[in-house]
């Protein structure tokens, strides 16, 4: 049932503040501002290296993960896609551990990398939707999201709902290691607990402005999006999402990548749309989208109102989200990122719940 929503997508990503805290009420303690026990078969005090794994939109989550990981717990992770490594016959060896992240619990590639991890005698962690999936039973420890059943084939709350997954979970990693203490994991968690306020906030903020920038956007062929430090996944994770439903072709860079090559690309032709909350990387990401202005590119800027002051410049548009505490930007900036992707397919009429060529669950290699 799509309720009053025109797509099961747009139903979706208007369910991200309850998906978010539900999923996060199961690893936070919200009065407490403590984390929770989770299942022992995964312990990261006893690990030096977590491998992750997954395809698409939850690959992208895991990026965003490996930056939590390392930053919160001092755990050093591998990622890398799952037709990639199930192939690519990595060492694994005593101190490692293994997580895997998908929606469907079927996907056949993140299966494979999984049983690869399970045959080198790693313990396995799964963060899962389907929790009846294959995925989840083959796994020794489950992380679930609780988003609920998500219709629509781009996935959006099951993406928000793994980062607040992993995020708890480098949280935790972090008490279990050392690297954080009782006075962080409080400031941690309470930037936590209040992500699914500030993405209703954002959500209702950028509504107003997003139809019209849809419809401008739904006139262009490339689009690139830029972002830097955990807003380089989100890049990419924009750009999977218009590409998947709009078909306007569209690929993330990291932001420093961009005069190894893309910046050829651009022109008036090619809207860049930066990701850039106003952080420690701020000013790196402005100096790049200077270089994109200083060759006639037309930008939109999604941050907060910091930036769009700080970063004082001439653009398409500038999207500003509310002022979000550094762990929870990835997952209040999907926001902007999901609708107005929505909106440019809603322009264009394509079939946004069920894109040509795409399945819900990729179940054959
Ligand atoms: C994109 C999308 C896909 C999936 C990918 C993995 O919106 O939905 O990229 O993220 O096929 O699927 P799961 O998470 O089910 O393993």
């Amino acid at each position: 049932d799509r309720g009053n929503h025109r797509h099961f997508m747009e139903k979706e990503i208007y369910e991200q503040p309850e998906a978010i805290s539900r999923t996060m009420s199961r690893y936070i303690d919200f009065a407490e501002l403590k984390s929770k026990p989770i299942d022992g078969s995964i312990d990261f005090s006893a690990i030096d290296r977590l491998t992750m794994s997954a395809c698409g939109t939850a690959f992208y989550a895991g990026v965003v993960g490996k930056y939590w990981f390392e930053r919160y717990a001092r755990l050093p992770v591998e990622i890398d896609i799952a037709s990639e490594f199930r192939y690519r016959e990595m060492p694994l060896g005593p101190r490692d551990a293994a997580m895997f992240i998908s929606q469907s619990g079927e996907t056949a590639d993140t299966l494979a990398s999984l049983r690869y991890c399970k045959d080198n005698g790693l313990p396995i962690g799964a963060v899962v939707n389907v929790q009846e999936s294959t995925i989840a039973r083959e796994a020794n420890a489950i992380f679930p999201t609780l988003a609920g059943i998500e219709v629509g084939v781009a996935s959006t709350k099951a993406f928000t709902a793994q980062l607040t997954v992993l995020a708890s979970l480098s949280i935790i990693a972090g008490r279990q290691r050392g690297t954080i203490d009782d006075a962080r994991e409080a400031e941690l968690c309470q930037a936590l607990v209040e992500i699914p306020g500030l993405m209703t906030k954002a959500l209702n903020e950028i509504q107003p402005q997003i139809e019209k920038l849809a419809q401008e956007l739904s006139h262009y062929k490339h689009v690139l999006y830029l972002g830097r430090g955990t807003s380089f996944p989100l890049a990419m994770e924009g750009a999977l999402k218009l590409k998947e439903i709009s078909y306007i072709h569209a690929e993330g860079y990291a932001a420093g990548e961009l005069k190894h090559g893309p910046i050829a690309l651009i022109d008036e032709k090619m809207p860049v749309i930066v990701i850039a909350p106003y952080d420690a990387v701020f000013a790196k990401t402005v100096s790049n989208m200077q270089e994109v202005a200083a060759r006639g590119g037309r930008i939109i800027l999604i941050t907060d109102a910091e930036g769009a002051a700080a970063a004082d410049m001439e653009t398409m548009a500038t999207l500003v989200v509310p002022k979000v505490p550094e762990i929870a930007a990835p997952i209040v900036y999907s926001a902007p990122i999901q609708l107005l992707a929505y909106h440019t397919a809603v322009f264009m009429g394509t079939d946004v719940d069920q894109p040509r060529n795409l399945a819900k669950s990729v179940t054959v290699e």
